[in-house]
């Protein structure tokens, strides 16, 4: 579904990632996990445009997208849901919503039909729907980005750091939903520094180190946390 081949990429002159290279199969539910400042989010940013790959490439169900803009890759379904919670503060929760189904020219109906089926997701925004944004609670913020997310219809949700700054029991609950869209087909890819919560729900996982990736494997009885703290602390390199 999704492939990056030895990207480069980063900021001005800067070079943060040197070489990134991962796979997200249809219907896959892929982490990356690394420390602070490693590159994570600078990924997520090079698959959606907002970072420009300045070597390597960038495809999207078979299509190189590298010079695709931001605004056509959300056409063909793609959405981040970024770090930090972001929304609109002042704005109701059923506005900011609304703001995810901006980009599509749809009916009407099908828009009410959308954030319907967010509210039956998440029951907790259809309770708090005409409360302004930033009165909610970080796990209530969290679900209502992943909303917005959702009303763009995308295939592929890519989510930076869902469960930061969230109690253990909401860490849980994030971590249910996003279970939930993999059940119902999508394809995802979800940065953390949650470690147990990207083992828990992952069937991939990859370690960035220094803009590399450092370790990947696939989740199963075989994924050691000893070996995986052992990437995160140095001294190995990708074998
Ligand atoms: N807009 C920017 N301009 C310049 N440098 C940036 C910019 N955004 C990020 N960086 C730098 O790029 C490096 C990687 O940042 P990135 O945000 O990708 O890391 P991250 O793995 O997502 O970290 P965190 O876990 O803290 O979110 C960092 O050194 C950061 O300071
Ligand atoms: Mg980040």
């Amino acid at each position: 579904m999704l492939k990056l081949d030895n990207i480069v990429a980063g900021y001005g002159r800067t070079r943060i990632l040197h070489g990134v290279t991962l796979d997200v199969p249809k219907g896959g539910l892929v982490a990356l996990l690394g420390g602070n400042g490693t590159g994570k989010s600078t990924v997520l940013k090079t698959i959606v445009g907002l970072v420009k790959a300045q070597e390597g490439q960038v495809t999207l169900a078979g299509q190189i997208i590298n010079d695709v803009p931001t605004e056509d890759r959300a056409a063909l379904g793609l959405s981040l849901v970024p770090q930090g919670k972001e929304v609109f503060g002042g704005m109701s929760v059923e506005e900011n919503l609304l703001m995810g189904a901006f980009h599509r020219r749809r009916h009407r109906t099908e828009i009410a039909g959308d954030l319907e089926g967010v509210y039956q997701r998440f029951k907790r925004l259809r309770e708090r729907r005409n409360v302004a944004a930033g009165m909610l609670s970080g796990g209530e913020r969290q679900m209502l980005s992943i909303g917005r997310s959702l009303m763009a219809r995308p295939t592929m949700l890519l989510l930076d750091e869902p469960s930061a700054a969230l109690a253990p029991r909401v860490v849980e609950e994030i971590a249910d939903a996003i279970l939930a869209l993999r059940d119902l087909g999508l394809t995802l890819l979800l940065v953390e520094q949650n470690v147990g919560m990207a083992l828990d729900i992952a069937d991939y996982i990859y370690v960035i180190r220094g803009g590399r990736i450092a370790f990947e494997r696939e989740v199963g009885d075989g994924v050691a946390m000893d070996e995986l703290q052992e990437f995160y602390l140095g001294g190995k390199e990708h074998a």
